[in-house]
Parts: C-alpha cells; structure tokens; sequence
C-alpha cells in the first residue's frame, strides 16, 4: 500500500510507540486519527501538521465510543486504510504472592480488557469501513504484542496471556478478511526506549541493554515505526507476527 494520502488510526497514539508511527505516517503522507484516551503530544502535532491528523478522545475497550469515533474519522478524513494498535499496559503482579495473596481477578480481567478486546473491538469497526474503499487491498491492520506473549516474565501473566491473545487471533482474521482485501500483521517489540523507559534509572537502563544481542541497546521508537510503514507497504505480507528485538530473549 502506497501510504500517500491514505488515512490510519493509531490507538495509543499519544504514547510512546503510537506517537513515533503516527510521525512516521505523517512523514509518508498519510493522514492521522489518533485514538487514545489522553491528547498528550498529539495536540502539538495536530498545530505543526494542520488537517493531516486530528486526536480523538477514546477508550477502545468501549464500543459506542470506537464506533462514534471512526464514524467521525470518515468523516473528517473520508475513509480508513490502515488500522494500528498501540494502546495497552502491563502492571505487575504475581500469580500468587505470600505478601499481597492471589493475584487480582480484575487487575487480570482489565489486561485482557484493554490490550486484547480493546485491539479487537478496534479493528472489527475499522474494517467494516475499510471494506466501503475502492482497489483490491482495502486496508492493513497492525497490532502491536510484545516478546511477552513468548518469553512473559515473572508478574506478567496477565500481561503476556494479553499479547498471546493477540499473536493467536491473527491467522484466523487474516483468513476472516482475506476474501475483502484486508491484511493483519502483528510487531512483537522487545525493550524499546520510549520516554518512558529512557526515564529510568541509568544503571537498570544499561542492565536491559546487556540482555539484548545486537544492537546492544534499546530499540528506537523509530524502529517501531519504521516497521510499520514496511509492513503497510509490503503487499505480501499477512497473518505474520515479527519481533523486533535484536534478537533479546528474555
Ligand atoms: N515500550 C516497550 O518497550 C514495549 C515493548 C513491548 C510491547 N509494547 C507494547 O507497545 C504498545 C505501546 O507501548 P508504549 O511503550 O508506547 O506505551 P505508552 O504507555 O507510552 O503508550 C500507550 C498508550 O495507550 C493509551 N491507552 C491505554 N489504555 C487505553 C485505552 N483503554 N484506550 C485508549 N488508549 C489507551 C495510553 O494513554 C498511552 O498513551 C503497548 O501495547 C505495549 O504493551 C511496548
């Protein structure tokens, strides 16, 4: 898919990974609707990029409010081509800890909630417009899981069963949305240094970093965003989850 002009929503496009490839998608002339429930960033780029990306207030664990809003990005923009999920979070907590009792059935119950049926509620409304554009590749999805869905760590159950969930839903929706022309792919991100993470102590930085093989670093915002580009733009590649980790393995 040539990105030019071409319209995508990006949940958590306010955040770290979001933000990076709503810039990278700016910068290939797309058009932007930034879906998340803080405006964050995305107001100071909506200013600089007038009427080539627009911030909606969302939840995307809400159907009323995803479907009112991607009604509005046609709206506003005409259509949807490309589809990319970034919103989510992991809290640690374990299984069972001596000190705090079981692990929280709703903390567990939120995790899903956000990052998998937020995903899917998502992309389920997007492609019900993607379906309405002309040509024969009618849109991209891309969900963003994590190496946790593989190689989840202590406290990450509910976070790494989340990203698992994501992995295992794509080959049937690849298959779901084949006859329409809608491809899915889904970027598996190892430890990337997000604002957030570049906040964090120097020492526990450098500790991540040796567990990477090469480059021995943390992976750029940028690269996420570089990869979502590619993906949109390579025809060929569906129902396919790919890390982006210089090879860590955790
Ligand atoms: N940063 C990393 O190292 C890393 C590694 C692997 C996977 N990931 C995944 O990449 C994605 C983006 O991570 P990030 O580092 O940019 O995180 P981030 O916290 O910077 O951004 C996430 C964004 O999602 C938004 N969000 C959260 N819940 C939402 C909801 N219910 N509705 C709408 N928006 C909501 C937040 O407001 C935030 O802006 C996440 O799914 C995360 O699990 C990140």
């Amino acid at each position: 898919m040539d990105l030019q002009n071409k319209v995508a929503i990006i949940t958590g496009g306010s955040g770290g990974l979001g933000m990076a490839a709503a810039k990278a998608y700016l910068a290939k002339g797309a058009k932007v609707a930034v879906f998340d429930l803080q405006e964050g960033d995305a107001g100071a780029l909506a200013e600089a990029n007038p009427g080539q990306i627009k911030y909606y207030e969302t939840n995307v664990t809400s159907e009323e409010n995803v479907a009112a809003n991607i009604n509005q990005v046609v709206e506003d923009f005409g259509a949807i081509d490309v589809c990319i999920n970034c919103a989510g979070f992991g809290p640690s907590a374990k299984t069972y800890s001596s000190r705090k009792g079981p692990h929280p059935l709703d903390q567990f119950q939120n995790v899903i909630n956000v990052n998998l049926v937020g995903t899917f509620n998502v992309l389920r409304l997007a492609v019900e417009k993607m379906s309405a554009n002309e040509g024969e590749e009618k849109g991209v999805i891309i969900n963003t899981a994590s190496v946790a869905y593989m190689d989840g760590q202590k406290g990450q159950a509910a976070y790494s069963a989340s990203k698992a969930g994501i992995v295992g839903m794509t080959l049937p929706i690849a298959r779901d949305l084949a006859e329409l022309g809608v491809r899915i792919n889904v970027i598996a991100p190892g430890l990337m240094g997000t604002p957030a993470m570049m906040a964090m102590p120097e020492d526990f930085r450098q500790g991540l970093e040796r567990l990477v093989q090469y480059p021995k670093r943390l992976g750029q915002p940028e690269e996420f965003a570089l990869l979502a580009t590619q993906i949109a733009e390579n025809p060929y590649l569906n129902g396919e989850t790919i890390r982006l980790d210089g090879a860590i393995r955790m």
